[in-house]
Protein backbone atom coordinates (compact mmCIF):
# COMPACT_ATOMS: atom_id res chain seq x y z
CA UNK A 1 0.00 0.00 0.00
CA UNK A 2 2.44 2.38 1.00
CA UNK A 3 4.73 1.84 -2.43
CA UNK A 4 1.37 2.69 -4.17
CA UNK A 5 0.95 5.33 -2.28
CA UNK A 6 4.39 6.49 -2.60
CA UNK A 7 4.05 5.92 -6.55
CA UNK A 8 1.03 7.69 -7.01
CA UNK A 9 2.72 11.02 -5.65
CA UNK A 10 5.48 10.88 -7.39
CA UNK A 11 2.87 10.06 -10.30
CA UNK A 12 0.73 13.12 -9.62
CA UNK A 13 4.28 15.28 -9.47
CA UNK A 14 5.32 13.60 -13.01
CA UNK A 15 8.20 12.37 -10.89
CA UNK A 16 8.64 8.80 -11.86
CA UNK A 17 11.66 8.12 -10.85
CA UNK A 18 14.59 9.21 -13.93
CA UNK A 19 11.83 10.85 -15.68
CA UNK A 20 12.49 14.41 -16.65
CA UNK A 21 10.08 16.45 -18.46
CA UNK A 22 11.74 18.46 -22.03
CA UNK A 23 10.38 22.32 -22.65
CA UNK A 24 10.04 23.02 -26.33
CA UNK A 25 7.80 25.36 -26.48
CA UNK A 26 5.78 28.17 -25.05
CA UNK A 27 3.31 28.77 -27.81
CA UNK A 28 3.04 27.84 -31.44
CA UNK A 29 0.05 25.72 -32.56
CA UNK A 30 0.27 21.93 -33.82
CA UNK A 31 -2.63 20.62 -36.51
CA UNK A 32 -3.36 17.44 -35.41
CA UNK A 33 -4.99 14.27 -38.12
CA UNK A 34 -7.08 11.81 -35.92
CA UNK A 35 -10.56 9.37 -35.98
CA UNK A 36 -10.99 9.66 -32.57
CA UNK A 37 -14.95 10.95 -32.45
CA UNK A 38 -16.49 9.52 -30.46
CA UNK A 39 -17.48 9.91 -27.11
CA UNK A 40 -15.02 8.14 -25.52
CA UNK A 41 -12.20 9.09 -27.45
CA UNK A 42 -12.87 12.71 -27.65
CA UNK A 43 -12.61 12.77 -24.17
CA UNK A 44 -9.04 11.16 -23.73
CA UNK A 45 -7.75 13.26 -26.52
CA UNK A 46 -9.35 16.80 -24.53
CA UNK A 47 -6.55 15.59 -22.23
CA UNK A 48 -3.60 15.94 -24.46
CA UNK A 49 -5.34 19.32 -25.95
CA UNK A 50 -5.67 20.45 -22.53
CA UNK A 51 -1.86 19.69 -21.82
CA UNK A 52 -0.67 21.44 -24.62
CA UNK A 53 -3.02 24.68 -24.48
CA UNK A 54 -1.56 25.08 -20.71
CA UNK A 55 2.09 25.30 -22.53
CA UNK A 56 0.53 27.94 -24.98
CA UNK A 57 0.32 25.68 -27.60
CA UNK A 58 -2.48 25.91 -30.06
CA UNK A 59 -4.85 22.85 -31.03
CA UNK A 60 -5.66 22.56 -34.61
CA UNK A 61 -8.28 20.04 -34.69
CA UNK A 62 -8.51 17.42 -37.94
CA UNK A 63 -10.95 14.82 -37.34
CA UNK A 64 -12.14 12.18 -39.50
CA UNK A 65 -14.71 9.92 -38.49
CA UNK A 66 -14.36 5.80 -39.35
CA UNK A 67 -13.20 3.19 -36.92
CA UNK A 68 -9.94 2.34 -37.85
CA UNK A 69 -9.00 5.37 -39.62
CA UNK A 70 -9.54 4.19 -43.13
CA UNK A 71 -10.84 7.61 -44.19
CA UNK A 72 -8.15 9.54 -42.10
CA UNK A 73 -5.37 7.52 -44.13
CA UNK A 74 -6.99 8.30 -47.51
CA UNK A 75 -7.51 12.16 -46.02
CA UNK A 76 -3.90 11.89 -45.23
CA UNK A 77 -2.48 10.90 -48.45
CA UNK A 78 -4.21 13.48 -50.16
CA UNK A 79 -2.76 16.23 -47.76
CA UNK A 80 0.78 14.97 -48.12
CA UNK A 81 0.18 14.61 -51.97
CA UNK A 82 -0.83 18.43 -51.76
CA UNK A 83 3.05 19.27 -49.76
CA UNK A 84 0.82 20.22 -46.64
CA UNK A 85 1.43 17.70 -43.75
CA UNK A 86 -0.75 18.14 -40.47
CA UNK A 87 2.20 18.46 -37.98
CA UNK A 88 0.60 15.08 -35.94
CA UNK A 89 -1.10 12.34 -37.11
CA UNK A 90 -2.97 9.12 -35.34
CA UNK A 91 -1.33 6.28 -37.04
CA UNK A 92 -1.18 2.55 -36.76
CA UNK A 93 2.09 -0.21 -37.50
CA UNK A 94 2.75 -0.97 -40.53
CA UNK A 95 1.18 2.62 -42.24
CA UNK A 96 3.24 4.53 -39.75
CA UNK A 97 6.19 2.43 -41.48
CA UNK A 98 4.89 2.94 -45.14
CA UNK A 99 5.05 6.40 -44.76
CA UNK A 100 8.57 6.63 -42.69
CA UNK A 101 9.49 4.46 -46.73
CA UNK A 102 8.55 7.69 -48.11
CA UNK A 103 10.79 9.75 -46.30
CA UNK A 104 7.83 12.18 -45.03
CA UNK A 105 8.24 11.59 -41.49
CA UNK A 106 10.46 13.74 -38.91
CA UNK A 107 12.97 12.78 -36.65
CA UNK A 108 11.89 12.51 -32.80
CA UNK A 109 15.27 11.38 -31.76
CA UNK A 110 16.51 14.10 -29.74
CA UNK A 111 13.64 14.13 -27.50
CA UNK A 112 13.74 10.79 -27.71
CA UNK A 113 17.29 10.44 -26.58
CA UNK A 114 16.92 13.44 -24.17
CA UNK A 115 13.93 11.41 -21.93
CA UNK A 116 15.36 7.85 -22.92
CA UNK A 117 11.96 6.90 -24.40
CA UNK A 118 14.20 3.84 -25.10
CA UNK A 119 14.26 2.44 -22.10
CA UNK A 120 10.66 2.50 -21.00
CA UNK A 121 9.12 1.74 -24.52
CA UNK A 122 8.81 -1.97 -25.08
CA UNK A 123 10.43 -3.41 -28.45
CA UNK A 124 7.09 -4.68 -30.16
CA UNK A 125 6.06 -1.21 -30.57
CA UNK A 126 9.60 0.34 -31.47
CA UNK A 127 9.55 -1.97 -34.44
CA UNK A 128 7.05 0.48 -35.74
CA UNK A 129 7.78 3.71 -33.84
CA UNK A 130 11.69 3.71 -34.88
CA UNK A 131 12.49 3.54 -38.59
CA UNK A 132 15.98 3.49 -39.83
CA UNK A 133 17.03 3.71 -35.96
CA UNK A 134 15.35 7.38 -35.26
CA UNK A 135 11.66 7.78 -33.39
CA UNK A 136 9.47 8.79 -36.04
CA UNK A 137 6.26 8.30 -33.94
CA UNK A 138 5.34 8.71 -30.02
CA UNK A 139 3.31 5.98 -28.99
CA UNK A 140 -0.34 6.82 -26.70
CA UNK A 141 -1.01 3.56 -25.28
CA UNK A 142 -1.60 -0.27 -25.95
CA UNK A 143 -4.85 -0.97 -27.16
CA UNK A 144 -5.27 -4.61 -27.35
CA UNK A 145 -8.16 -6.67 -29.41
CA UNK A 146 -9.13 -9.82 -27.66
CA UNK A 147 -11.62 -8.28 -25.25
CA UNK A 148 -15.00 -9.39 -24.60
CA UNK A 149 -17.55 -6.29 -22.97
CA UNK A 150 -20.55 -8.09 -21.14
CA UNK A 151 -23.46 -6.08 -20.03
CA UNK A 152 -23.79 -7.13 -16.24
CA UNK A 153 -27.39 -7.16 -15.63
CA UNK A 154 -27.72 -9.24 -19.04
CA UNK A 155 -25.12 -11.82 -17.89
CA UNK A 156 -26.47 -12.23 -14.81
CA UNK A 157 -30.35 -12.97 -16.25
CA UNK A 158 -28.10 -15.67 -18.30
CA UNK A 159 -26.69 -17.25 -15.21
CA UNK A 160 -24.12 -14.62 -14.04
CA UNK A 161 -21.02 -16.65 -15.14
CA UNK A 162 -18.41 -14.97 -17.62
CA UNK A 163 -17.34 -17.50 -19.98
CA UNK A 164 -14.55 -18.99 -20.23
CA UNK A 165 -14.49 -21.19 -23.54
CA UNK A 166 -16.34 -21.34 -26.78
CA UNK A 167 -19.38 -23.56 -25.62
CA UNK A 168 -19.91 -21.46 -22.75
CA UNK A 169 -19.74 -18.96 -24.93
CA UNK A 170 -22.70 -20.29 -27.04
CA UNK A 171 -24.27 -21.24 -23.60
CA UNK A 172 -24.62 -17.50 -22.63
CA UNK A 173 -25.56 -16.48 -26.23
CA UNK A 174 -28.32 -18.93 -26.31
CA UNK A 175 -29.77 -17.76 -22.92
CA UNK A 176 -29.19 -14.23 -23.72
CA UNK A 177 -31.73 -14.84 -27.19
CA UNK A 178 -33.78 -16.83 -25.10
CA UNK A 179 -34.54 -13.75 -22.52
CA UNK A 180 -35.33 -11.55 -25.65
CA UNK A 181 -32.27 -9.22 -25.77
CA UNK A 182 -29.76 -9.31 -28.86
CA UNK A 183 -27.01 -11.60 -27.71
CA UNK A 184 -24.29 -9.87 -29.42
CA UNK A 185 -23.35 -6.49 -31.71
CA UNK A 186 -20.64 -6.28 -33.96
CA UNK A 187 -19.73 -6.94 -37.78
CA UNK A 188 -21.29 -3.79 -39.37
CA UNK A 189 -18.05 -2.83 -41.61
CA UNK A 190 -15.31 -4.96 -42.54
CA UNK A 191 -12.72 -3.35 -40.27
CA UNK A 192 -15.76 -4.23 -36.98
CA UNK A 193 -16.31 -7.89 -38.35
CA UNK A 194 -11.92 -7.95 -39.08
CA UNK A 195 -11.44 -6.97 -35.29
CA UNK A 196 -14.53 -10.04 -33.91
CA UNK A 197 -12.12 -12.41 -36.47
CA UNK A 198 -8.64 -11.76 -34.66
CA UNK A 199 -10.44 -12.86 -31.64
CA UNK A 200 -12.25 -16.28 -32.70
CA UNK A 201 -8.36 -16.78 -34.93
CA UNK A 202 -6.51 -16.40 -31.57
CA UNK A 203 -9.17 -18.30 -29.72
CA UNK A 204 -7.99 -21.18 -31.83
CA UNK A 205 -3.99 -21.58 -30.36
CA UNK A 206 -1.62 -18.74 -30.41
CA UNK A 207 0.54 -20.96 -32.54
CA UNK A 208 -2.32 -20.94 -35.12
CA UNK A 209 -2.86 -16.90 -34.82
CA UNK A 210 0.82 -16.46 -35.29
CA UNK A 211 0.92 -19.01 -38.44
CA UNK A 212 -2.17 -17.40 -40.12
CA UNK A 213 -2.48 -13.62 -39.47
CA UNK A 214 1.53 -12.69 -39.06
CA UNK A 215 3.64 -15.17 -40.91
CA UNK A 216 0.66 -15.08 -43.86
CA UNK A 217 1.46 -18.92 -44.11
CA UNK A 218 -0.55 -20.38 -47.14
CA UNK A 219 -1.50 -23.96 -45.11
CA UNK A 220 -2.71 -22.59 -41.93
CA UNK A 221 -4.20 -19.73 -44.12
CA UNK A 222 -6.24 -22.48 -45.76
CA UNK A 223 -6.49 -25.32 -43.50
CA UNK A 224 -9.28 -26.82 -41.13
CA UNK A 225 -8.68 -24.45 -38.39
CA UNK A 226 -9.56 -21.93 -40.61
CA UNK A 227 -12.73 -23.24 -42.04
CA UNK A 228 -13.16 -23.49 -38.51
CA UNK A 229 -12.74 -19.93 -37.47
CA UNK A 230 -14.78 -19.01 -40.39
CA UNK A 231 -17.52 -21.46 -39.02
CA UNK A 232 -17.48 -19.80 -35.70
CA UNK A 233 -17.58 -16.21 -37.15
CA UNK A 234 -20.86 -16.89 -38.55
CA UNK A 235 -22.18 -18.77 -35.97
CA UNK A 236 -21.28 -15.36 -34.10
CA UNK A 237 -23.14 -13.39 -36.83
CA UNK A 238 -26.29 -15.69 -36.42
CA UNK A 239 -26.71 -14.01 -32.93
CA UNK A 240 -26.82 -10.17 -34.08
CA UNK A 241 -29.22 -8.11 -34.77
CA UNK A 242 -30.77 -7.75 -38.60
CA UNK A 243 -29.59 -4.30 -38.35
CA UNK A 244 -26.39 -4.40 -38.00
CA UNK A 245 -24.80 -3.58 -41.39
CA UNK A 246 -23.21 -0.05 -41.54
CA UNK A 247 -23.25 0.42 -37.54
CA UNK A 248 -20.09 1.86 -36.18
CA UNK A 249 -18.74 0.20 -32.81
CA UNK A 250 -19.16 2.90 -30.62
CA UNK A 251 -23.02 2.54 -31.41
CA UNK A 252 -22.85 -1.27 -30.70
CA UNK A 253 -20.93 -0.11 -27.10
CA UNK A 254 -23.99 2.27 -26.42
CA UNK A 255 -26.32 -0.67 -26.87
CA UNK A 256 -24.40 -3.06 -24.65
CA UNK A 257 -24.13 -0.11 -22.09
CA UNK A 258 -27.79 0.66 -22.62
CA UNK A 259 -28.71 -3.16 -22.23
CA UNK A 260 -30.02 -3.47 -25.24
CA UNK A 261 -27.44 -6.06 -26.54
CA UNK A 262 -25.32 -8.30 -24.02
CA UNK A 263 -21.86 -8.26 -25.62
CA UNK A 264 -19.88 -6.74 -27.84
CA UNK A 265 -15.94 -8.37 -28.76
CA UNK A 266 -14.17 -4.99 -29.39
CA UNK A 267 -10.81 -3.88 -28.46
CA UNK A 268 -10.89 -1.83 -25.28
CA UNK A 269 -11.58 1.19 -27.00
CA UNK A 270 -15.04 0.27 -26.10
CA UNK A 271 -13.90 0.61 -22.10
CA UNK A 272 -13.53 4.10 -22.93
CA UNK A 273 -17.31 4.46 -23.99
CA UNK A 274 -18.21 2.58 -20.93
CA UNK A 275 -15.98 5.41 -18.70
CA UNK A 276 -17.62 8.17 -20.72
CA UNK A 277 -21.26 6.70 -19.49
CA UNK A 278 -19.58 6.63 -16.13
CA UNK A 279 -20.16 2.84 -16.13
CA UNK A 280 -18.42 0.96 -13.47
CA UNK A 281 -16.82 -2.45 -14.17
CA UNK A 282 -18.02 -5.20 -11.93
CA UNK A 283 -21.19 -3.42 -11.70
CA UNK A 284 -22.75 -2.73 -14.98
CA UNK A 285 -20.60 -4.52 -17.12
CA UNK A 286 -18.15 -7.15 -17.54
CA UNK A 287 -14.65 -7.26 -18.93
CA UNK A 288 -13.03 -10.48 -19.84
CA UNK A 289 -10.74 -12.16 -22.54
CA UNK A 290 -12.58 -13.44 -25.56
CA UNK A 291 -13.21 -16.67 -24.16
CA UNK A 292 -10.24 -19.31 -25.04
CA UNK A 293 -7.49 -16.22 -25.63
CA UNK A 294 -7.02 -16.12 -21.84
CA UNK A 295 -3.25 -15.44 -21.42
CA UNK A 296 -2.61 -13.94 -24.38
CA UNK A 297 -2.91 -10.59 -26.41
CA UNK A 298 -3.63 -9.26 -29.89
CA UNK A 299 -2.17 -5.55 -29.54
CA UNK A 300 -2.29 -1.77 -31.73
CA UNK A 301 -0.62 0.86 -30.41
CA UNK A 302 -1.97 4.42 -31.23
CA UNK A 303 1.20 6.28 -31.96
CA UNK A 304 1.68 10.33 -33.34
CA UNK A 305 3.35 10.33 -36.34
CA UNK A 306 5.13 13.26 -36.61
CA UNK A 307 5.64 14.55 -40.63
CA UNK A 308 8.20 16.92 -41.57
CA UNK A 309 7.38 20.25 -40.92
CA UNK A 310 8.69 24.11 -41.51
CA UNK A 311 11.43 25.24 -38.71
CA UNK A 312 7.87 27.66 -37.18
CA UNK A 313 6.55 24.48 -36.44
CA UNK A 314 9.07 22.31 -35.30
CA UNK A 315 9.21 23.76 -31.17
CA UNK A 316 5.31 22.86 -31.07
CA UNK A 317 5.70 19.48 -32.48
CA UNK A 318 8.66 18.50 -30.33
CA UNK A 319 6.61 19.55 -27.15
CA UNK A 320 3.51 17.74 -28.16
CA UNK A 321 6.01 14.56 -28.33
CA UNK A 322 7.31 15.21 -24.99
CA UNK A 323 4.15 16.09 -23.20
CA UNK A 324 2.62 12.35 -25.19
CA UNK A 325 5.38 10.42 -23.44
CA UNK A 326 5.45 12.26 -20.06
CA UNK A 327 4.41 9.39 -17.34
CA UNK A 328 1.48 11.57 -15.99
CA UNK A 329 -0.46 12.09 -19.58
CA UNK A 330 0.22 8.58 -20.38
CA UNK A 331 -1.82 7.62 -16.80
CA UNK A 332 -4.18 10.10 -17.15
CA UNK A 333 -4.77 10.01 -20.84
CA UNK A 334 -5.17 6.18 -21.41
CA UNK A 335 -7.58 5.91 -17.84
CA UNK A 336 -10.08 8.28 -20.10
CA UNK A 337 -9.36 5.88 -23.27
CA UNK A 338 -9.23 2.71 -22.12
CA UNK A 339 -6.39 1.12 -23.22
CA UNK A 340 -3.30 0.95 -21.18
CA UNK A 341 0.07 3.26 -21.25
CA UNK A 342 2.81 2.64 -23.71
CA UNK A 343 5.47 3.19 -21.06
CA UNK A 344 6.29 0.50 -18.86
CA UNK A 345 7.18 2.54 -15.72
CA UNK A 346 3.71 3.94 -15.36
CA UNK A 347 1.92 2.44 -12.15
CA UNK A 348 -1.79 1.30 -12.46
CA UNK A 349 -2.50 3.04 -9.11
CA UNK A 350 -5.29 5.40 -11.17
CA UNK A 351 -6.82 2.51 -13.51
CA UNK A 352 -9.89 0.48 -12.97
CA UNK A 353 -9.93 -3.13 -12.58
CA UNK A 354 -10.17 -3.84 -16.75
CA UNK A 355 -7.43 -1.13 -16.58
CA UNK A 356 -5.41 -3.12 -14.24
CA UNK A 357 -6.24 -6.23 -15.50
CA UNK A 358 -4.86 -4.78 -19.17
CA UNK A 359 -1.84 -3.57 -17.26
CA UNK A 360 -1.36 -7.13 -16.23
CA UNK A 361 -2.18 -8.96 -19.34
CA UNK A 362 0.15 -7.15 -21.79
CA UNK A 363 3.25 -7.49 -19.32
CA UNK A 364 2.55 -11.20 -19.11
CA UNK A 365 1.79 -12.26 -22.23
CA UNK A 366 5.03 -9.85 -23.24
CA UNK A 367 6.95 -12.16 -21.05
CA UNK A 368 5.40 -15.45 -21.94
CA UNK A 369 5.92 -14.45 -26.33
CA UNK A 370 2.44 -14.72 -26.70
CA UNK A 371 1.94 -10.89 -27.59
CA UNK A 372 0.77 -10.84 -31.00
CA UNK A 373 0.39 -7.86 -33.60
CA UNK A 374 -3.48 -7.16 -34.28
CA UNK A 375 -4.71 -8.10 -37.97
CA UNK A 376 -7.57 -5.63 -38.05
CA UNK A 377 -5.56 -2.79 -36.49
CA UNK A 378 -2.46 -3.65 -39.10
CA UNK A 379 0.22 -4.49 -36.87
CA UNK A 380 0.27 -7.61 -37.95
CA UNK A 381 0.95 -7.23 -41.84
CA UNK A 382 0.88 -4.01 -44.36
CA UNK A 383 -2.25 -1.89 -45.35
CA UNK A 384 -2.16 -4.52 -48.84
CA UNK A 385 -3.05 -7.42 -47.24
CA UNK A 386 -4.72 -6.03 -44.51
CA UNK A 387 -7.10 -5.29 -46.58
CA UNK A 388 -7.53 -8.29 -48.62
CA UNK A 389 -8.63 -10.17 -45.61
CA UNK A 390 -11.10 -7.49 -44.62
CA UNK A 391 -12.55 -8.18 -47.92
CA UNK A 392 -12.76 -11.93 -47.38
CA UNK A 393 -13.71 -11.33 -43.52
CA UNK A 394 -16.45 -9.02 -44.08
CA UNK A 395 -18.18 -11.17 -46.99
CA UNK A 396 -17.70 -14.16 -45.36
CA UNK A 397 -19.73 -12.77 -42.61
CA UNK A 398 -22.32 -11.20 -44.69
CA UNK A 399 -23.00 -15.34 -46.07
CA UNK A 400 -21.37 -14.28 -49.94
CA UNK A 401 -19.73 -16.92 -49.27
CA UNK A 402 -19.05 -20.22 -46.90
CA UNK A 403 -16.58 -20.83 -44.35
CA UNK A 404 -14.60 -23.63 -46.93
CA UNK A 405 -14.35 -21.02 -50.27
CA UNK A 406 -13.38 -18.04 -46.94
CA UNK A 407 -10.33 -20.22 -46.08
CA UNK A 408 -9.69 -21.13 -49.80
CA UNK A 409 -10.21 -16.96 -50.78
CA UNK A 410 -7.97 -15.88 -48.01
CA UNK A 411 -4.94 -17.78 -48.79
CA UNK A 412 -5.26 -16.63 -52.39
CA UNK A 413 -6.07 -13.11 -51.71
CA UNK A 414 -3.20 -12.74 -48.95
CA UNK A 415 -1.04 -14.48 -51.95
CA UNK A 416 -2.35 -11.96 -54.47
CA UNK A 417 -1.36 -8.89 -51.79
CA UNK A 418 1.91 -9.93 -51.06
CA UNK A 419 2.62 -9.84 -54.96
C1 LIG B 1 -8.36 1.74 -33.46
C2 LIG B 1 -7.60 2.78 -32.65
C3 LIG B 1 -8.39 3.15 -31.42
C4 LIG B 1 -9.80 3.56 -31.80
C5 LIG B 1 -10.44 2.50 -32.71
C6 LIG B 1 -11.83 2.85 -33.16
O1 LIG B 1 -7.66 1.39 -34.59
O2 LIG B 1 -6.34 2.24 -32.26
O3 LIG B 1 -7.75 4.22 -30.73
O4 LIG B 1 -9.75 4.77 -32.47
O5 LIG B 1 -9.61 2.28 -33.83
O6 LIG B 1 -11.84 3.85 -34.06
Amino acid sequence: MLRKLLIGTMLAGGLVAGYSATTYAAGGSVEVLHWWTSGGEAAALDVLKKKLESQGITWKDMPVAGGGGEQAMTTLRARVTAGDPPTAVQALGYDITDWAKQGVVGDLSDVANKEGWDKVIPGALQNFAKYDGKWIAAPVNVHSTNWLWINKKDLDAAGGKAPESWDELIAVLDKMKANGIIPIVGGGNAWNAATMFDSVVLSLGTDFYKASMVDLDPAALSGDKMVEAFTRLSKLRSYVDDNFSGREWNLDSAMVIEGKAGMQIMGDWAKGEFVHAKKKPGEDFVCIRFPGTQGAVTFNSDMFMMFKVGEDKKAAQLQMASDIMSPDFQSSFNVVKGSVPARTDVPDTAFDACGKKGIKDLAEANEKGTLFGSMSQGYASPAAIKNAMYDVITREYNGDIDPKEAAKELAAAVAAAKG
